[in-house]
């Protein structure tokens, strides 16, 4: 039997310090697949310990099935845990920790059958009778699982169960995981760090910051509709582009969106969601555009709804398929605390002299308040000596092209912005535009 998850306002506090998770809602439908998103240390494992019973709740209510459950022992409960250091008893076979569940729950009935029928589905019937330490870090994990789904429990919540594994083992478990819990259906809560996992496990992903839940949305929504620019930073390989601009709404004349050196003029009449950024008249704003919002073109190439720009050739980094292109174009870079410590940027190139890095690690750790927006940079960051000796120390835009395209470092190029695809996030970060509508194949 599967059960329905629900949080109500649920708060925690350790001691004196500041809410660990703070009036967080949530409710898990039953034989759903939620994940909990978010850089470390934003709560994810309290919201999962406290469902499981681990962790005292401080406030609010959790319900399971309808029923409050605050006061129930982690047993009672009845859910399966799976976390990332694999703690299987060392002692024991690999048959025994994945029985042991059942032993505790009947002690005289014999687990045979059920231990087996459970490790076939893992794939690890052939090591049964082997110990844990004799096993690779994939198979040990398979019989943590194992030892999680022998009981059939009413939930499975998963704390990061993937992170201390390699990249192709994770992506292969990963797949696993997705069949498993969909064959046995039974609701799940997954804890991860990695958005990559989170997308292509979750039937919904449930971005928090600071405690704070963000938004509780379908893959596909929060990619296309992150409510805030925090969760558009998070969630995107390479990280969406943002710049800190400024709305320009004349009475007369165009619309446009300034981004320091160059200016992305809006196309009349306005749509409806470009019309909403005309209260922004004369306000930051931060832009936020997709590696994949602008490509490569020259102006007499532009289709409907895109829009000039250029930049200069930072650097290129090939990888195969696809190439990233880092560029210039004169903008400032927002930056959003509480991002850098979870996942890298793109890595990018260290000139010499420069001292890129450095500089940037200053501002970020002046950066506070939900969206910092940085001091303008040095004015030598962005002079421009030649093409061939430029003294860019940072680029402002990752564009994806073709692997083929040959590019000079240093040469500035042409770019067209599709503005279906142009993101904007009001000083608080909160997102402007799209319109949910403007978004094909999202019922919203
Ligand atoms: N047992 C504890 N005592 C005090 N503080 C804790 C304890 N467990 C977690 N915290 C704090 O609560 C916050 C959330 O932690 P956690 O839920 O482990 O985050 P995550 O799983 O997202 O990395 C962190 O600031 C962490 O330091
Ligand atoms: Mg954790």
């Amino acid at each position: 039997m599967s059960r329905a998850i629900s949080l109500r306002s649920v708060s925690k506090t350790y001691g004196r310090s500041p809410r660990a998770v703070d009036r967080f809602s949530l409710s898990v439908a039953p034989g759903e697949f939620v994940v909990l998103l978010g850089p470390s240390g934003c709560g994810k494992s309290t919201v999962l310990r406290m469902i499981a019973g681990l962790e005292e709740i401080t406030e609010g209510e959790l319900l399971l099935d309808g029923e409050p459950a605050n006061d129930l022992t982690p047993r009672e409960r009845g859910m399966a845990m799976v976390f990332q250091n694999f703690a299987l008893y060392p002692n024991m076979t690999n048959r025994a920790n994945i029985g042991f569940p059942l032993k505790l729950e009947n002690s005289r009935r014999d687990h045979t059958e059920r231990v087996e029928s459970t490790a076939r589905m893992l794939g690890i019937e052939s090591v049964l009778d082997r110990y844990p330490r004799q096993l690779s870090g994939g198979e040990r994990q398979r019989v943590a699982m194992g030892r999680a789904i022998s009981r059939r429990p009413s939930a499975f919540l998963m704390d990061e169960p993937l992170s201390n594994l390699d990249a192709k083992l994770r992506n292969h478990l990963r797949a696993e995981i997705a069949q498993l819990t969909t064959e046995l259906g039974v609701t799940t809560v997954y804890v991860t760090h990695d958005q990559a996992e989170a997308m292509s496990l979750g039937d919904r992903v449930a971005v928090m910051r600071g405690g704070v839940l963000q938004q509780v949305s379908s893959p596909r929504e929060v990619y296309a509709l992150p409510e805030n620019v925090f969760v558009a930073a998070f969630i995107g390989t390479p990280r969406i582009n943002l710049l800190q601009a400024v709305v320009h709404a004349p009475l007369e004349g165009r619309m446009s969106i300034d981004l320091g050196r160059q200016r992305l003029a809006l196309p009349e009449p306005l749509s409806p969601d470009h019309q909403l950024l005309r209260i922004q008249q004369g306000r930051p704003v931060i832009v936020g555009l997709r590696s994949e919002a602008v490509r490569i073109a020259p102006p007499s190439h532009a289709r409907p709804g895109e829009v000039a720009l250029s930049g200069i050739v930072e650097h290129v980094e090939y990888q195969g398929h696809e190439a990233l292109v880092h560029l210039n174009t004169g903008s400032r870079p927002a930056v959003v605390p509480d991002l850098e410590s979870a996942r890298p940027r793109t890595p990018q190139r260290r000139r010499a002299g420069g001292g890129g890095t450095g500089v940037l690690e200053r501002l970020r750790q002046r950066a506070t308040g939900s969206v910092a927006v940085l001091d303008p940079p040095a004015p030598e960051r962005y002079a421009v000596r030649g093409p061939d000796r430029p003294a860019v120390t940072a680029s402002d835009l990752v564009v994806r092209t073709g692997p083929d395209l040959r590019l000079r470092t240093g040469g500035q190029v042409p770019l067209l912005v599709d503005l279906a695809h142009l993101y904007v996030f009001d000083h608080s970060g909160r997102r402007i535009c799209p319109l949910p509508r403007d978004i094909p194949g999202l019922d919203v």
